[in-house]
């Protein structure tokens, strides 16, 4: 059993978690994941750890409420016990001084992004953050972002903060500079469109992938994708990948798969 030690609502349907993990805690590391099991009858939810605290003895999870799994976990309060957390799992993110890093996180994508950018800079980089939301209301972690990175650009689609438009926008403008790497997490078409942008300058970018995860052992095969024109799982073999390899498409379409199923399990189309 884990408890549940703190909560807070970053944004409408955004909550985080603060959580009793003693033995997940020791060997955390930025671009990891943990699967949650919410209670006994639950299912398995990748969540990636948002934040750590090793002497504490937590992890922290951030999460968008967008299906049955995460808004029953959303409902869970301080003092619950959440039934199973597996981890840490997948490869830790690379990170070593390269020089300029620019890490770009796209709505809930910002919470993966946050220990990324945090590494990056430890390791004696500077690091450029650029945020992304469809707007102000829904954006996280700006302060944190703020006192992580040398510098932090932010939009919105609808311009209610920040500049009105995509991470694109500016990343694309940031590009003269040269960056050593582009990090970036977030919606499927951002990351295809942050590797579209670096494709030509060839900067080498790196994209953590959210393809649908069942057991994350490697063994079921339900997050499997495509790069490099080879078949490879997210949960063993990422969650990072080269962007300029990753079959975009081919992602975005394995996880509308369960959509009637997702549905269901919310009551909306019995
Ligand atoms: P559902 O109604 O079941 O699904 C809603 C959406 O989530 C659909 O688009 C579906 O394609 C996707 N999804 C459903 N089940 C899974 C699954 N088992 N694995 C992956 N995607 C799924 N979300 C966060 O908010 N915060 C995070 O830190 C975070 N980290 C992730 C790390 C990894 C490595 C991966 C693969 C996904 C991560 N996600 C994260 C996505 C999160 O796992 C899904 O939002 C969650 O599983 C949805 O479950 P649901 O029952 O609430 O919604
Ligand atoms: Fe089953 Fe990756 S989730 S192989």
């Amino acid at each position: 059993m884990f408890k549940i030690l703190k909560k807070e609502e970053l944004a409408k349907s955004v909550k985080r978690l603060e959580v009793e993990a003693p033995d997940i805690v020791k060997n955390a590391s930025c671009g990891q994941f943990v699967v949650v099991i919410a209670d006994e009858k639950g299912e398995r939810i990748p969540l990636t750890l948002a934040d750590w605290d090793k002497d504490k003895g937590t992890i922290t999870l951030i999460f968008q409420e967008v299906g049955f799994s995460t808004k029953k976990l959303g409902s869970f309060n301080v003092g619950d016990n959440i039934a199973h957390i597996l981890g840490p799992l997948g490869h830790p993110t690379q990170v070593k001084k390269a020089g300029e890093v620019i890490c770009i996180g796209g709505g809930v994508g910002i919470a993966e992004v946050y220990p990324v950018a945090r590494a990056f800079k430890k390791a004696g980089n500077k690091v450029v953050g650029i945020i992304g939301a469809r707007s102000k209301d829904i954006l996280i972690l700006e302060k944190e972002m703020k006192e992580t990175c040398d510098e932090l650009e932010i939009t919105t689609d609808d311009g209610s903060y920040g500049r009105k438009g995509f991470v694109t926008d500016i990343l694309k403008e940031r590009l003269k500079d040269k960056p050593a790497l582009v990090y970036a997490i977030g919606p499927v078409a951002m990351m295809k469109a942050v590797s579209e942008a670096t494709r030509g300058p060839a900067i080498k970018t790196v994209v953590s992938l959210n393809p649908i995860l069942v057991d994350a052992t490697g063994m079921c095969g339900s997050c499997r994708c495509r790069v490099a024109g080879k078949t490879v799982f997210g949960c063993v073999d990422g969650p990072d990948f080269d962007g300029h390899e990753v079959d975009f498409e081919e992602l975005q379409k394995r996880l509308n798969l369960f959509t009637q199923q997702e549905k269901q399990a919310m009551g909306l189309n019995k």
